[in-house]
């Protein structure tokens, strides 16, 4: 198994481009499944969760090509797409679920696989399955595969409130609803750039869709959706998990091909911990520039602070001088990092949601394990900053969701590397 072994104390320098969105590529190429012509996305990033993604297309009946960060897809008829997906595929990404929201708008069945709880919790699908209910689909549980149809075809005119405002389940309603004649609203719908993204996709294909980006978005079902070619926006995640980088190394970054407005949340949190931030429209520069102070975050719904940024944060705030404190609102199980970081010399405490820190003035280097794609990077960042040799393994997870992340930091003087073990 593949590890990475980094040798910390490097300030980094340097500029770094920030690749595509992974959660905004992923429910725009399961679009794809809404018409039979071509569609072309670019800005695509190169993850193992892109790969899942287009493996379950062909599985389906779509014919892929990919060149580099742009991905074409075809189709022959959808009459002989599968209405399904298959468990291996499923299993490794719980986006899969996404194939849910087209099949039935199409197919009016499909089956797909409960996709497995994971390190940060189990993540059911109640709210998705809710959301088909209300829209006239029945489904039965059996043998672990979720079989749901919807004979006479999903029901328009319908309010759908979401109890949470799950991305994945706002996403599905609207992959389902642009194809149902009548308007569909969702209330209490997710807010994030991605939901946005998807939106913009499904209205170059023809559909009418309002309101995405807010709390209550408007769907006006068409009988039938166009190719299209979009540009997948930047990765606001990643190009987090960089400003943290330069926070934790004193060094500065120059992050291009980002959207400064997609970071607010988190732009605010480092200015006010005293990290220097110029934004320009497409660019950020980062500059450390004095101790940092500490500052305590609670994860929510886009606009708060992401829960995908919690554990770069935390590894952040463990070396800083000072207490903070951090609630994870959004999963029920997202501190695995936390006995990792420990192991490097962090001093955490675990009170239910909420994690309280107290800085110290170094890491150590050691031997440390990944158990989500976030706390990864997490325990990157940390090794970027401890004393010595940090050794990361089960970087299989890293590789679902950062693109070239060794060859970018070391391009900006990190002294990193992977090893075949
Ligand atoms: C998306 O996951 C992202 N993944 C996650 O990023 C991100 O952490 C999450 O949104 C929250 O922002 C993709 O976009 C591919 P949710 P999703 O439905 O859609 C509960 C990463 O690191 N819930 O908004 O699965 C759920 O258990 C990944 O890139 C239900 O209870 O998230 C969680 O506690 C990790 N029932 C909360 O809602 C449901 O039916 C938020 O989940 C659905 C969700």
């Amino acid at each position: 198994m593949d590890k990475i072994v980094i040798c910390g104390g490097n300030k980094l320098k340097g500029e770094v481009v920030i690749s595509g969105s992974k959660n905004s590529a992923l429910p725009i190429l399961f679009a794809s499944l809404l018409t039979d012509e071509p569609a072309v996305i670019n800005n695509v990033p190169s993850l193992d969760d892109v790969s899942t993604t287009l493996l379950s297309l062909s599985f389906i009946g779509k014919k892929i090509i990919k060149r580099g960060n742009t991905v074409e897809v075809y189709s022959s008829d959808s009459r002989t797409y599968k209405h399904r997906a298959p468990y291996d595929l499923v299993s490794k990404m719980r986006a899969s679920i996404l194939i849910m929201g087209p099949l039935l708008a199409r197919l009016k069945k499909v089956d797909v696989s409960l996709p497995g709880g994971c390190a940060i919790g189990a993540r059911p699908i109640d709210i998705h399955l809710e959301a088909f209910k209300k829209m006239g689909a029945e489904f039965s549980i059996e043998g672990g595969c979720v079989k749901t149809h919807a004979r006479d075809g999903l029901r328009g005119n319908t309010t759908i409130n979401l109890r949470f405002p799950s991305v994945g389940a706002t996403e599905n309603v609207l992959l389902a609803a642009v194809l149902v004649e009548g308007k569909t609203t969702i209330v209490n719908a997710a807010c994030e750039p991605e939901i946005e993204d998807l939106a913009i996709v499904l209205n170059k294909m023809g559909a009418k869709v309002t309101g995405a980006g807010t709390k209550n978005v408007v769907i006006e079902g068409v009988s039938e959706l166009h190719g299209f070619e979009h540009e997948v926006i930047p990765d606001r995640i990643e190009a987090a998990t960089y400003m943290v980088a330069a926070a934790i190394t004193k060094g500065e970054i120059i992050l291009k091909k980002v959207i400064p407005q997609h970071l607010k949340s988190i732009n605010d949190k480092f200015k006010k911990s005293g990290l220097y931030i110029k934004e320009s429209d497409r660019t950020i520069y980062v500059k450390w520039i004095k101790d940092l102070e500490p500052q305590n975050i609670k994860t929510g719904a886009y606009p708060e602070f992401p829960t995908d940024v919690q554990a770069q944060w935390m590894t952040l705030m463990c070396l800083i001088n000072g207490k903070s404190s951090i609630k994870e609102d959004v999963f029920e199980n997202r501190f695995l990092h936390v006995n990792e970081l420990r192991r490097l010399g962090a001093d955490i405490s675990i009170d239910d949601k909420i994690v309280n820190i107290k800085g110290v003035k170094k890491f150590s280097g050691a031997p440390v394990i990944m158990s989500d794609l976030r706390a990864g990077a997490a325990l990157i960042l940390a090794g970027l900053a401890a004393c010595g040799t940090t050794t990361v393994s089960r970087i299989y997870h890293l590789d679902r969701g950062y693109e070239m992340l060794e060859k970018k930091m070391k391009k900006l003087g990190a002294d990193i590397k992977r090893i075949c073990d």
